[in-house]
């Protein structure tokens, strides 16, 4: 990564000096240059002492080690301690404390307490960035600019005055009349019509089933004040130190505001990574959201957090066994990442976090965990040559935060339940399965491609796609204006699209499409829907494809959902084989100019999946590999030079037979031909030679 016009791998984690008398300072300074630390998160969660009244601003602490860190070298990416505010600013303007759906504000007591639109926390985050981008101007440490924490983590829903009153504002600026906001919620369904803007209420629980477009409105807006609270940070550290990058840390699970929405205003993405350790197949969630990150600039990221061993909020805190986080840390380089951060430096002798484990554990220096952490900086400090790299891919994902609200429930993911009270009260607007999730549906096809270790961009749904070869759209239940050309052009152009079940059905404002769902996409899919049939938990149907497709199974299963569709000008490669609609299609293809576009009715089942993409990688010349079970390939890129990151996630050895070439194996230092054999959770960096 160039962030300070320097080319290394950035290797260091959160660093809270101000947890520790001065003395263990120079202590960390001496581990830190032991373990090849180069860079430190300083700040996050210092507000208090930083601030420590309303008109008293004192940086003489945080000075003295960034001055001891610029003199040893060590890059600082600096915190603006916005995101847990200090108690006398919470005590002074009550309204800055966020508000629950139950109508309850929260007492002061934790971080992520603050409301995103109360006037008075902006006020006060605006003054702390402007007074510490003045003072830290032109630091030698200052290499990036570290703002707020984790956005939304706690704080996602706030249902306070302040937060009805933007709303207000923001649906008189989106809809103009109150007509026009009545037409478009729908409100003449259930006699919700409203008649001045004042009588909107944000849409806390009621009595039961509330209108989809009201909360999704609410969802979006809320997204929105999430930006334009980054913005007044970034504004204001732009403006005093226009030379200094600027990034937040975004957490892994991205359901809670529209992450891509960011995109304008960072130099380089990041994000925090917490796999659980105890889960086998953990390394198939982190794959799918390095290319979320990756994706969302489109360039090398920053793994700005990761555990040293176990973290301390699963039900049980398994731990990284040796290798593991090493392993883990190469995947997310392999994936696009220029940096390997943890949370934290220097694991914390009280508060919430002291059973989280850091670089430097409670034992101290004579841990198995400091020694890896040690390694791990040893060898990252000869991989300077990747950084910059970026992992190429072909095929697209398309993910649309709105399809994601109006399937999923926009107040709680994972609440869906089988159970009809919960389910009344988890779906704050009724929906046909519990059993249908669109982040489920995108994970499940980005597997299918990650399975063949073909890489995936994931991209927001409005991003220019036309360079891909293969684009995918699983669950695109809303179609929004544009979309239909978009993807019309793509096609016909030669691109290939799929898309899958209750797709197309709904427009922005949550209206559904008359006379056959799939809606707008009907042309290019030659396709329309009739029904849907949801089908119960356990139950499957049969995808018959009887010899259409060369090289596929005769049948496969198929669960969760079926669409009842007519082909128009598509071809139908595989029919229903049971229920009244057996013999209707479930997958189809259609010819549209220079490229296809493909409709699958259901959720077929793994297999069905995994000979799908391998013939159309084959078809299009999309390369895949198919390696053994737990290993995986990522290809990094730089001026030519490829970088090929082969990652066993399997306990046990493994042997891969490598393509014809001769390579270097970059961390061992060996000449590779022919065969690879891998460790238990062994890593190989190979690069033509
Ligand atoms: C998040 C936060 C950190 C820390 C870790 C613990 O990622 O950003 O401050 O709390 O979780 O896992």
């Amino acid at each position: 990564m160039l962030i300070g016009n320097k080319r290394r791998i950035i290797y260091g984690g959160d660093y809270f000096p101000e947890q520790w008398p001065e003395e263990t300072w120079q202590e960390d300074i001496r581990l830190m240059k032991q373990a090849h630390v180069n860079m430190v998160s300083l700040g996050i969660f210092s507000w208090a002492l930083l601030q420590p009244d309303e008109d008293t601003f004192t940086f003489d602490w945080l000075d003295r080690i960034m001055d001891m860190l610029a003199a040893n070298d060590i890059d600082v990416c600096l915190g603006t301690a916005t995101a847990a505010q200090p108690n006398w600013l919470s005590r002074k303007y009550a309204d800055i404390l966020f508000v629950r759906e139950n109508g309850q504000r929260v007492a002061y007591g934790s971080r992520q307490s603050y409301c995103v639109n109360s006037p008075n926390y902006r006020k006060a985050i605006h003054r702390l960035a402007e007074e510490m981008a003045t003072h830290y101007k032109g630091h030698s440490a200052l290499a990036l600019w570290h703002i707020n924490n984790e956005y939304a983590n706690k704080n996602s829903m706030c249902f306070c005055e302040n937060c009805e009153k933007a709303f207000q504002k923001w649906l008189r600026e989106k809809y103009g009349t109150i007509e026009n906001l009545n037409e478009s919620w729908g409100t003449v369904f259930w006699s919700e019509i409203y008649r001045s803007w004042e009588e909107i209420n944000t849409p806390q629980v009621s009595a039961g089933g509330r209108n989809g477009t009201k909360l999704l409105d609410y969802k979006r807006f809320l997204s929105e004040s999430f930006l334009s609270l980054y913005q007044e940070e970034y504004n204001v550290i732009r403006a005093i130190t226009p030379d200094v990058p600027v990034t937040t840390n975004f957490e892994a699970d991205w359901g809670k505001f529209d992450h891509y929405k960011f995109r304008d205003y960072l130099d380089v993405a990041s994000l925090n990574f917490y796999p659980d350790p105890g889960n086998p197949a953990a390394y198939k969630w982190s794959a799918l959201r390095h290319s979320m990150i990756r994706s969302l600039l489109q360039k090398p990221f920053i793994l700005m957090e990761q555990a040293a061993s176990q973290v301390d909020w699963y039900p049980v805190n398994a731990i990284k066994p040796p290798d593991l986080m090493r392993l883990w840390s190469y995947q997310a380089l392999a994936h696009g990442s220029d940096s390997v951060m943890f949370f934290q430096w220097r694991a914390s002798k009280q508060g919430a976090e002291k059973y989280h484990s850091a670089m430097v554990p409670h034992y101290g220096e004579k841990s198995r965990v400091f020694r890896e952490i040690c390694a791990l900086g040893e060898e990252l400090a000869k991989l300077t040559d990747i950084a910059g790299s970026n992992v190429e891919a072909e095929v697209a994902i398309l993910l649309d935060n709105d399809s994601w609200w109006s399937v999923d429930s926009p107040y709680g993911f994972g609440l869906k339940s089988l159970d009809n009270e919960l389910f009344w009260m988890s779906n704050a607007q009724p929906f046909p399965s519990v059993l249908v999730s669109y982040f489920a549906e995108l994970e499940y096809y980005y597997e299918a491609f990650h399975a063949l270790n073909i890489p995936v961009d994931v991209i927001a749904v409005d991003y220019d796609f036309s360079k891909y070869k293969v684009v995918v759209a699983p669950l695109l239940h809303m179609v929004k204006p544009g979309f239909k050309q978009a993807v019309e052009e793509f096609v016909h152009r030669g691109g290939i699209f799929i898309t899958t079940y209750f797709s197309g059905v709904i427009d922005e404002n949550i209206a559904v499409f008359q006379k056959g769902y799939l809606g707008p996409l009907k042309e290019v899919l030659g396709v329309k829907v009739e029904e849907f049939n949801p089908l119960l938990p356990g139950a499957s149907n049969v995808m018959n494809i009887g010899g259409k497709i060369e090289g596929f199974a005769a049948t496969y299963g198929c669960t969760i959902w079926c669409d009842v569709a007519h082909a128009t000008t598509a071809k139908t490669l595989a029919t229903f084989a049971q229920g009244f609609y057996a013999g209707s299609p479930c997958l189809t293809e259609n010819h549209f100019g220079e490229g296809k576009a493909y409709y699958i009715a259901t959720r077929p089942d793994p297999e069905f999946m995994r000979d799908f993409v391998g013939y159309l990688a084959a078809t299009r010349g999309i390369e895949a590999h198919e390696l053994p079970q737990g290993v995986e390939l990522v290809t990094r890129l730089r001026d030519n030079r490829k970088f090929h990151f082969y990652l066993n996630h399997a306990k046990e050895k493994r042997h891969v037979t490598l393509p014809h070439g001769r390579f270097l194996d970059l961390l061992s230092g060996e000449n590779r031909e022919g065969a690879l054999t891998l460790d238990r959770y062994g890593v190989s960096i190979l690069t033509e030679v």
